[in-house]
């Protein structure tokens, strides 16, 4: 859609008068196209046929953040919040019905400022994890922060999403380290954890992005790691034997209770990765391989020994290199070939070897384009923090989580979209009866509009109803104090998208 109506052109006027006109863009500027597309991850939405914004502000100040949300509100224009621009489902820049918005841009606003002394950092939403990464390992060997595996996910949306990775056995989730934020509310209002009140920063800490508020910076508990942590990467080509491993595997996250120790698999064709991060040394590693999982075979000439910081480069970057420069977790480049449609399920039930051979057979086998990345859950995430101490449900129970990725390549070829959509959707079928029921639990970071969207009822707000078929699946049991929260901070639902928490209003 143009800037066509009196509403939109008031609206850019209203933005026009406060923010400085070199971080404006509308579809007419001459950047407009690239700065869209500057960290969008996914060819999918970087199409002519994506619905884009009318608008870009790419905010400095968080006084910029309030400008753009009082003028949305003052004329109508929904706003789409962007942090690194990760969303699976690209609705933090596209929208999938055809609607006037504006995209609000973090990405200038990434300050990252570590207290080593109290072991916390406050960063800004706009910070990539690497950043965060980056500046954590400067400013102390021992202290780390619990993240995901990409270098350039944004710390907004990750956070927002609760943030799943390598270390959450032993310190919980990402949002579960959050100890205070700042987030701009539907009125233009900057609220701090004591001002919005405990539900709000309950709600925020995992609800999902955009719902609730702009989050411009997050005050994080760093978490305390030994100089020296171990990395292991174990392939191995699939066969019987892998099978059996995969069987043995997925029962070590809950039993025993080894929460220094993780073990993501990569499931991709007939190759299998078993990535290990082990918080403390080699010879530790193999004591306890050895008692708990002599299956796959590790020895100490696997290991490699390096500090926290080095090995988050090593396993974020991809690298055969151990001595990769940090400073590659700084970029903030990305790579916009790949077209990706991804899912999520949870287990709480193993899966077992025959279950693993039948998945390799009659799926995996076919086709490369198709993988799964399984993050154990159990230790603290899955045992100590309750379901309900933040939005992720997924924690009492769950063996691990699955996320389903396929890939092809190229948007004019409408054939190999459609046999990647079948690859995936028939693994996804197939693990129906393996995996959570009633509800089938997903991963709100791993977003999939496949699994419900919201409609708008005649008042202009989200039904209750339409977000619980999708919301349900994400939260859980937690789901309608997220309604209720957004029912008394944003009764309007001005923060909105196709699976925004609805508005749960008090009778
Ligand atoms: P983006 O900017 O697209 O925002 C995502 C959502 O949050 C949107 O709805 C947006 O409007 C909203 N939002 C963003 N910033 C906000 C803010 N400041 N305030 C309010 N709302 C805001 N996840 C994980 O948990 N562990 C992992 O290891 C990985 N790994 C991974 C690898 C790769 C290659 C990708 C593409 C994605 C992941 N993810 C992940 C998923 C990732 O955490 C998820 O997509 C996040 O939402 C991305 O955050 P961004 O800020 O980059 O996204």
């Amino acid at each position: 859609p143009s800037l066509a109506s009196s509403s939109e052109e008031n609206f850019v006027a209203c933005l026009s008068e406060k923010i400085p006109g070199e971080l404006l863009y509308t579809q007419s500027s001459s950047g407009f196209l690239s700065v869209l597309t500057a960290s969008v991850q996914n060819a999918r939405f970087a199409t002519n046929a994506t619905v884009r914004p009318a608008c870009i502000v790419t905010a400095s100040d968080v006084a910029h953040v309030q400008d753009a949300v009082w003028c949305g509100r003052r004329h109508g224009v929904r706003l789409r919040v962007r942090s690194g621009g990760h969303d699976y489902e690209g609705l933090s820049y596209r929208s999938v019905r055809a609607e006037v918005f504006a995209v609000l841009d973090l990405a200038r606003l990434r300050d990252v400022r570590v207290s080593p002394g109290e072991a916390s950092a406050w960063v800004d939403s706009g910070a990539t994890l690497g950043e965060l990464y980056y500046a954590v390992g400067m400013a102390s060997p021992t202290l780390a922060f619990p993240g995901g595996a990409c270098p350039t996910v944004g710390v907004g949306g990750f956070l927002s999403g609760g943030g799943i990775g390598l270390m959450m056995r032993k310190f919980g989730t990402g949002a579960d380290n959050v100890l205070d934020a700042k987030i701009v509310n539907a009125d233009g209002v900057l609220l701090d954890r004591a001002a919005m009140g405990e539900d709000l920063f309950w709600a925020i800490r995992g609800g999902g992005g955009e719902s609730f508020g702009v989050v411009v910076s997050w005050k994080l508990k760093l978490s305390v790691v030994p100089r020296t942590v171990t990395v292991v990467n174990t392939d191995r080509t699939f066969d019987e034997s892998t099978a059996a491993v995969l069987a043995k595997w997925e029962t070590l996250a809950i039993r025993p209770f080894l929460p220094d120790l993780t073990i993501r698999a990569v499931v991709q064709g007939n190759n299998t990765v078993f990535q290990t991060l082990f918080l403390g040394s080699c010879s530790q590693l193999i004591s306890k391989m050895d008692a708990f999982f002599p299956e796959l075979g590790t020895t100490a000439a696997d290991c490699r020994e390096m500090s926290w910081v080095r090995a988050m480069a090593f396993i974020v970057l991809s690298s055969k290199d151990v001595n990769v420069p940090l400073e590659g977790m700084l970029s903030r480049t990305n790579n916009l070939s790949g077209y990706v449609k991804n899912k999520s399920d949870y287990v709480r039930c193993a899966v077992g070897k025959a279950g693993w051979e039948r998945v390799y057979r009659e799926h995996l086998s076919r086709n490369g384009a198709l993988m799964m990345i399984m993050e154990p859950h159990g230790g603290v995430v899955g045992s100590v923090i309750a379901d309900s101490a933040t939005p992720y449900p997924h924690r009492r129970g769950v063996l691990y989580n699955i996320q389903y990725v396929t890939y092809w390549c190229c948007a004019a070829d409408g054939g190999a979209a459609e046999a990647a959509a079948g690859l995936i959707n028939g693994l996804y079928g197939f693990m129906e009866p393996l995996v959570s029921s009633n509800p089938r639990e997903a991963f709100v970071n791993y977003r999939d509009l496949d699994i419900g969207q919201n409609a708008v009822g005649d008042d202009g707000v989200t039904t209750y109803e339409s977000g619980r078929v999708w919301g349900e699946k994400y939260f859980m049991g937690n789901f309608r104090r997220l309604a209720t929260v957004k029912g008394k901070v944003d009764p309007g639902d001005y923060f909105r998208n196709e699976q925004s928490i609805p508005p749960l209003l008090a009778v």
